[in-house]
């Protein structure tokens, strides 16, 4: 094993030997050009070469902007570092979009099955999805599309990857899903998706649905590092999710979520260390239906300031999956504003929740809905709340309750946590 190991460093030097260094533009690629015809021989490029590349090669995109149609994509690739120093600019000519027989579009960039893949930049490099033209004209793109729009980058059954230094910008639609991943570690990495260059998410902004930032599904992921300001989840864990780390994260969107999870569990999930500017949601874990579970969940160290919506959300999920805003899915957006819409329960159960030192400054709604199952066996237990502190919390809707709080077995409020959710044991310093 000794000998194994020093010998390791000399082998590898060797195989390096037939490492190639494949430039996009020396390749024939073209900078600065926004034609059609450009943006598809530049992808088909990038489709060709990718198809190319051997254990220990580079592939390089220098410095400058190239324009390419979307729907690359890549199979089996293996111990190769794919390096972005300047911009591609992902074509929005939807007609001319690549799509399946049943006219889904492709995602712009898709990685199936990658083992030991370094995505990285020798400065920061850019991903622009040039969503506006998707999202389309703000309330109006939604219908029309709905989510019919191409991820911008996808890793499906990947390991061991690495991504850094690299900003994914306006998105048409989810900017970064990485799914069934066995080893991820994201870093130095920024997402943005907005209309306006307003400091906060205003409703023109916020039609920018379903740009999520950073949504995962598989083992053992680190993201670290980065800053996301988008118009929903800004990281979403997903179904059969576990052993995950999110920490010095700036986040802005509809919260750091876990959800929606369906019948799957997710376990071992921590975020700390993160702020949350002038946010819509805060905390957000969420069941779209039932026979899952959520456990050994740690949120801990977090800022949020002046969430528009719920600073923490522990409970169904709150969408809909139509194009009819208000429908419950199970929860519905307009509840409890607008009359008859519904908030239901899911059958699903939450376990071992701790939230610590969580500091919520201001905001627009009362502080929460902690909403377990209400079926025999499905309440939450052991949600721990240990200085969740709140100033100057709005009343509305939930007045001097401050939270909706129901469908919970065991709740505890420690420390200096402020105001106490109505159903849980009140152990704070003050009691
Ligand atoms: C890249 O390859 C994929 C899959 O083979 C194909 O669907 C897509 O149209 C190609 N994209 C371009 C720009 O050639
Ligand atoms: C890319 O070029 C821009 C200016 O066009 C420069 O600011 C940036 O530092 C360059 N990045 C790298 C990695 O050379
Ligand atoms: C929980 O996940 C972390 C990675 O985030 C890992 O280091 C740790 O070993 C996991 N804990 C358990 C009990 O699996
Ligand atoms: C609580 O969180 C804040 C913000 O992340 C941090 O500055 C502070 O050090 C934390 N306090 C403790 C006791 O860890």
């Amino acid at each position: 094993m000794q000998l194994l190991k020093s010998l390791l460093p000399l082998l590898l030097s060797l195989t390096s030997i037939s490492a190639t260094v494949y430039n996009f533009e020396e390749l024939g690629a073209l900078a600065d050009d926004d034609s059609l015809d450009t943006a598809w021989k530049n992808g088909a490029l990038i489709n060709t070469t990718l198809a190319t590349l051997t254990a220990g090669d580079t592939f390089v995109f220098p410095n400058k902007t190239f324009h390419v149609m979307g729907g690359l994509r890549s199979d089996d690739l293996s111990d190769v570092t794919i390096s972005f120093d300047g911009t591609l600019v992902f074509s929005n000519d939807i007609d001319a979009w690549p799509k399946n027989e049943n006219g889904d579009v492709f995602p712009s960039l898709v990685f199936n099955n990658p083992k030991n893949v370094v995505f990285t930049s020798s400065g920061k490099g850019t991903l622009d999805g040039q969503g506006g033209k998707w999202w389309g004209l703000p309330g109006i793109g939604y219908l029309r599309r709905q989510e019919n729009r191409p991820r911008l980058f996808e890793v499906a059954n990947g390991e061991n990857i690495l991504v850094e230094n690299i900003f994914f910008l306006n998105s048409a639609y989810w900017t970064f899903w990485v799914h069934n991943v066995n080893g991820l570690e994201v870093r130095f990495c920024d997402i943005e998706a907005r209309r306006t260059e307003k400091d906060k998410h205003t409703l023109i902004d916020i039609t920018a649905f379903n740009t999520d930032g950073y949504d995962v599904t598989g083992r053992d992921v680190w993201i670290h590092d980065c800053t996301v300001w988008n118009q929903d989840d800004t990281i979403a864990v997903k179904d059969d999710s576990q052993n995950m780390l999110f920490e010095r994260i700036t986040a802005s969107g509809v919260g750091l979520t876990i959800g929606s999870i369906g019948a799957s569990t997710v376990k071992n999930i921590t975020f700390r260390d993160c702020h949350m500017h002038n946010t819509y949601k805060g905390i957000y874990t969420k069941f779209r239906g039932e026979g899952g579970v959520i456990e050994d969940v740690t949120y801990e160290n977090i800022v949020i300031e002046n969430p528009s919506q719920w600073p923490i959300w522990i409970g169904p999920a709150q969408q809909s999956d139509s194009n009819r805003l208000c429908a419950a899915h199970p929860c519905s957006i307009c509840w409890p504003t607008v009359p008859f819409a519904e908030c239901n329960a899911a059958d699903s159960q939450y376990k071992n929740i701790l939230l610590k030192n969580i500091t919520v400054i201001g905001g627009k709604m009362s502080p929460g809905v902690i909403m377990g199952g209400t079926s025999q066996g499905m309440g939450m237990e052991n949600i721990v709340f240990d200085d969740v502190v709140f100033q100057d919390p709005s009343s509305k809707p939930w007045g001097d309750d401050y939270y909706k709080c129901e469908g919970v077995t065991s709740g505890v409020a420690k420390g200096k946590t402020w105001p106490v959710p109505p159903c849980f044991d009140d152990q704070t310093d003050k009691n």
